[in-house]
């Protein structure tokens, strides 16, 4: 199905970005593959959207194709003992997936709960969240090679996942067509792993729940930031958190460590949370929020999240410019406090920082 001049806002969680000059609704993989490679042959810029829930668009659109993944489909494909292995298609919505998994005694993504957007977009950014991330599950993903003009099967390693980071983001080079996971038949949750998510539930890290009721605590959590779509929360008018968390070496810990003194006091401790190398990853909301910015601060129609800082969003008015704005001011004061770069987490499309 082809369409002229559609406009983005419409298909984005921020509700924001201006009309694609064409957009392709595709819902099966031989139209996907097809879009692609015709927008390809003719020199056309292509966007892929799934859910629009972590795409900031340009107020002037996009110049060139829009294909829009309406692939469905979820099958198993095999496993072994109590693992077992789920195909499902990019277009597929990921929480109404994972809700499946859950009231299936699928265990490996419960803590996946309430993230908007759909299946093919987990493996770019792997998105995690309350202490699990689909790196943990992926099998391998299935996707058309835009360079080598042909359909590619990559295994877990191929991926390359890190934190928030895979070999498909920040490139266009692979379209993403289906993704399996490898899920384990349980009542029990994978043990808890995240402070915050312990505690709602009741329990130390590292025991285990029932999966309804880690799906539960997690919307609750969610909720209460304002990360879960409800029309009725102008918070949750967002692309989820707005920059990744920093990644700090030696170096930057003690220069952070000496900033925050200068700033909050010799007691201030920002939040660490180790990772491979001696590096640390700390919170960009802490930062956000001690650099001076506070829940629900505003610049012009944008607004940070009135529940949680790490979230810019659209309540109502704004446009993309706005947003932009705001971004611009939040780093800067970041940067000004601390001397930390905060880098976007999704993806900017016709825009730049
Ligand atoms: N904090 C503040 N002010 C706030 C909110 C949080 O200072 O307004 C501080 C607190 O110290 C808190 C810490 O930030 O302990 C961490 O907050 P939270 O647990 O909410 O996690 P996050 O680091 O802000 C990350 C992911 C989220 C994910 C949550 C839960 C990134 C960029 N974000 O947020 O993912 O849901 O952890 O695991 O890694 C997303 O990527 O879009 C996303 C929502």
């Amino acid at each position: 199905m082809f369409a002229e001049e559609v406009n983005l806002a419409g298909y984005t969680t921020l509700r924001l970005g201006g009309p694609a000059r064409r957009f392709v609704e595709a819902t099966t993989e031989a139209e996907l593959v097809a879009a692609v490679r015709a927008a390809d042959g003719e020199g056309e810029p292509v966007l892929v959207l799934g859910g629009g829930s972590n795409l900031v668009v340009s107020d002037d659109g996009f110049p060139g194709t829009v294909i829009h993944i309406g692939t469905r489909g979820t099958e198993r494909v095999g496993g072994e003992g109590d693992t077992v292995h789920v195909r499902v298609q990019a277009g597929e919505d990921w929480d109404p997936f994972v809700a499946r998994c859950v009231s299936d005694g699928l265990a490996g993504i419960e803590c996946l709960s309430g993230i908007p957007g759909r299946v093919g977009a987990t493996p770019i950014q792997n998105v995690g969240a309350y202490g699990q991330d689909v790196s943990e599950t992926i099998v391998e993903v299935r996707a058309y090679d835009r360079e080598a003009r042909a359909l590619v099967t990559l295994d877990r390693d191929a991926c390359r996942f890190t934190y928030r980071h895979s070999v498909f983001k920040g490139n266009d080079r692979y379209l993403v067509l289906d993704v399996t996971y490898a899920l384990r038949e349980a009542e029990e949750s994978q043990p808890v792993a995240y402070a915050e998510l312990a505690k709602r539930l009741g329990v130390g890290v590292g025991e285990r729940v029932t999966l309804k009721e880690a799906r539960d605590a997690v919307l609750e959590l969610r909720r209460g930031k304002g990360m879960v779509l409800d029309a009725a929360d102008p918070d949750s008018r967002s692309a989820g958190s707005f920059f990744t968390n920093p990644i700090l070496d030696g170096g930057q810990i003690a220069e952070l460590e000496r900033r925050v003194a200068e700033r909050l006091g010799p007691d201030a401790r920002f939040p660490r949370y180790p990772e491979s190398g001696g590096r640390v990853k700390t919170s960009a909301a802490w930062l956000i929020d001690r650099a001076g910015f506070a829940k629900g601060h505003a610049l012009g129609p944008a607004r940070i999240s009135t529940k949680h800082t790490l979230a810019l969003t659209n309540p109502g008015g704004a446009r993309t410019a706005d947003l932009l704005a705001l971004a611009r001011e939040v780093r800067g004061g970041v940067r000004a406090a601390f001397g930390i770069e905060l880098v976007n987490e999704p993806v900017l499309v016709g825009i730049t920082l």
